[in-house]
C-alpha cells in the first residue's frame, strides 16, 4: 500500500509550524510546504529527532500558478499519498485596497484561495481513497466585511464558504472537512500585513499552539467549524443582531482609524 502523509501549507512559522508538530506527535507522516527552506528543514529536523517519520520538505512559492504541479510532482517522487490536506498558508496586507500595491495584493488571491483551492481538488481524489480530510485555515474574518483589510477579509470569506459547501460533497465519501477561523493568534502574520501598532487587542489573542491542537481535535472529531476562544466563538452569533451596514461602518471605522 502506498504511504500516507498530511501535507501542511505554510510549515515554516506561526499556526503552519504548530500544526506539523501536532500531527507529527500523532503519527502522521507529514509533507511541509513553505518558501523559506531552512526553517522547514530545521523542523523537519526537529520532527524526526521525535522519532516521527522523516518529513517531507517541498519548498515551493504559492503564489505561482504552478505550485500545485510542483508539489504533486514532490508527492509522486517521493512516493506517497496525500491522507490529509492542511491549507494554513495565507496572509494579508494592512491598508486602504485602492492604495496598496495591486499585485501584492492579487498574490493573496493567488496564495488564500488559489492555491488552496488548486490543492483541496487536485488531491481530492487521493483523500476520497484514503478516507482522510481537510483542514482549511479560514479566519474570523471571513464572517464580515473588512475595510482596511479589503482582500484580505474576503478572501477568507471565499475560505469558509468553499470549505463548508466541500464539507457537504464530502461527506458521503467519508472524507472530514473543517474550517478553522481564528481571531488574532500572535505570529509573523501582523508584521507581514503591516499592522499599526495597537492594532491587535492581546486580550483575544490565542497563542498558535493552542489554535493548532484545537484544530486537530475538531477536524478528528469532524466537526464544521473550530473557533479557538471563548469570545470568538460569540462572533458569528453577535453578528446575527446586527444589519450588515451597521458592521461594515463598526469595522471600518475601527479598522481605518488605525491606520
Ligand atoms: N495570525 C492571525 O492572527 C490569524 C488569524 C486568523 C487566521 N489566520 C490564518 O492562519 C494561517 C497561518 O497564519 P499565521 O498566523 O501562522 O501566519 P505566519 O506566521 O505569517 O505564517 C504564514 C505561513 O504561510 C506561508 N506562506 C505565506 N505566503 C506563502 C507563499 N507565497 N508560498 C508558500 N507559503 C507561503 C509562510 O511561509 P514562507 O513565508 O516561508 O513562504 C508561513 O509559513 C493563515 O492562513 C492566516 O490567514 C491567522
Amino acid at each position: 500500500m502506498t504511504e500516507r502523509v498530511t501535507l501542511i501549507t505554510g510549515a515554516s512559522a506561526g499556526i503552519g509550524t504548530e500544526l506539523a508538530r501536532v500531527f507529527a506527535s500523532n503519527g502522521h507522516r507529514v509533507a511541509l510546504v513553505a518558501r523559506r527552506v531552512d526553517r522547514l528543514t530545521a523542523l523537519a529536523d526537529e520532527l524526526a529527532a521525535k522519532g516521527g517519520a522523516a518529513p517531507i520538505v517541498i519548498p515551493c512559492d504559492l503564489q505561482q500558478t504552478d505550485a500545485g504541479d510542483r508539489i504533486a510532482e514532490a508527492l509522486t517522487t517521493a512516493g506517497v499519498e496525500v491522507e490529509y490536506l492542511v491549507n494554513n498558508a495565507g496572509f494579508g496586507l494592512f491598508g486602504l485596497a485602492i492604495e496598496r500595491d495591486r499585485a501584492e495584493q492579487l498574490n493573496i488571491i493567488n496564495v488564500n484561495i488559489r492555491a488552496m483551492t488548486d490543492l483541496t481538488l487536485r488531491f481530492a481524489d487521493q483523500l476520497i481513497r484514503n478516507r482522510g480530510g481537510i483542514l482549511n485555515l479560514g479566519s474570523i474574518a471571513g464572517f464580515l466585511p473588512g475595510p482596511g483589510m479589503a482582500v484580505y477579509y474576503a478572501s477568507k470569506a471565499y475560505v469558509l464558504s468553499f470549505t463548508e459547501a466541500l464539507r457537504c460533497e464530502l461527506a458521503p465519501k467519508g472524507v472530514r472537512v473543517t474550517v478553522v477561523c481564528p481571531g488574532p493568534v500572535p505570529s509573523e502574520f501582523q508584521d507581514r500585513a503591516g499592522f499599526a501598532p495597537g492594532f491587535d487587542s492581546a486580550i483575544l489573542n490565542v497563542a498558535p499552539d493552542e489554535v493548532a491542537r484545537q484544530a486537530y481535535r475538531g477536524l478528528m472529531a469532524n466537526k464544521r467549524a473550530v473557533l479557538p476562544g471563548a469570545f470568538i466563538k460569540l462572533v458569528p452569533f453577535l453578528l446575527r443582531l446586527f444589519p450588515r451596514s451597521f458592521i461594515l461602518t463598526a469595522v471600518g471605522g475601527f479598522q481605518l482609524r488605525k491606520r
